[in-house]
């Protein structure tokens, strides 16, 4: 995730200074071939106007481990961990103008969804700052419920899995149906953002557009009798609740 906010960063504004810090040396190198410079460890002072902490909540603490000086940095921090609220984040970076953020991976392309929410403590200029940086990134919404941002992990943070799972099945049915392999690819992606433009311009509930498709007693509605039958909506919405759940465990395991 963090590779995708460094690209959609540098993608929106190129005259921007970034350094990336992986550790490991293949994902290393695959950033610095995606044009951003890449180090192994975190530079003692951290002169950045502001830092975006993209480890796994698993790795959280063997990373305040490895780089303790991180605790005496004054500028912005803004965590993408998953369950890792806001209170834990201040008193163990021992900072107090922390952003919480749930971004997608679609940041790269500057077509994601990101999620903030700020600390009590962060100044008005860097709550402005930040609202400069991330908008770059796509569409931008400041929460003040933290207990949202589990629902937000599960909805955002996997919100392209779940309609790149929904994609793989049209892509299977058209190669199963004899597309060849390019052309099942584009129609599929052509499909996806095709309907999502629809989905914006009406601006009403998706199943509107999915009933606008669907001629009663014609082919379409055969297909989505079939997944009424087998809940589909029902299963995907059980899946994000698990999703959601995970996030509120990842917080308390950390
Ligand atoms: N995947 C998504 O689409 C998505 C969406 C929204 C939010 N997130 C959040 O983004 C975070 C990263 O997720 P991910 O899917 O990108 O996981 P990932 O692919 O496993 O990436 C974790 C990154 O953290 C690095 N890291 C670990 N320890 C470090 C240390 N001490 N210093 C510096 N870097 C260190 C890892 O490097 P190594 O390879 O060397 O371990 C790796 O680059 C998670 O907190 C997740 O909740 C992910």
């Amino acid at each position: 995730m963090g590779s995708a906010i460094a690209l959609g960063l540098r993608r929106a504004n190129p005259e921007s200074s970034i350094l990336a810090i992986e550790p490991d040396a293949v994902r290393r190198a695959s950033i610095i071939n995606g044009g951003i410079t890449a180090i192994e460890i975190l530079p003692n002072p951290i002169a950045s106007e502001v830092l975006f902490l993209a480890t796994t909540p698993q790795d959280f603490s063997s990373f305040l481990e490895i780089n303790p000086h991180i605790k005496k940095y004054k500028g912005i921090i803004i965590s993408v961990m998953a369950g890792t609220c806001i209170s834990e984040l201040t008193d163990r970076l021992n900072c107090s103008q922390v952003f919480r953020a749930m971004p997608n991976l679609a940041c790269a392309e500057n077509e994601g969804v990101t999620i903030v929410l700020a600390a009590a403590s962060v100044t008005q200029s860097n709550s402005k700052k930040v609202k400069n940086l991330l908008s770059g990134l796509g569409l931008l919404l400041f929460i003040q419920n933290e207990k949202l941002m589990h629902s937000a992990t599960a909805l955002v943070g996997g919100g392209p899995a779940y309609l790149s799972f929904f994609a793989a099945a049209l892509y299977e049915y058209a190669i199963s149906s004899g597309f060849e392999k390019a052309s099942a690819l584009l129609i599929t992606a052509q499909l996806m953002s095709g309907t999502s433009r629809l989905l914006k311009l009406a601006q009403d509930d998706p199943i509107k557009l999915c009933e606008r498709v669907m001629t009663p007693g014609g082919t379409t509605q055969q297909a989505v009798n079939i997944f009424e039958k087998n809940q589909i909506k029902k299963t995907i919405i059980d899946g994000l609740k698990t999703a959601c759940a995970r996030s509120a465990t990842l917080g308390r395991s950390t």
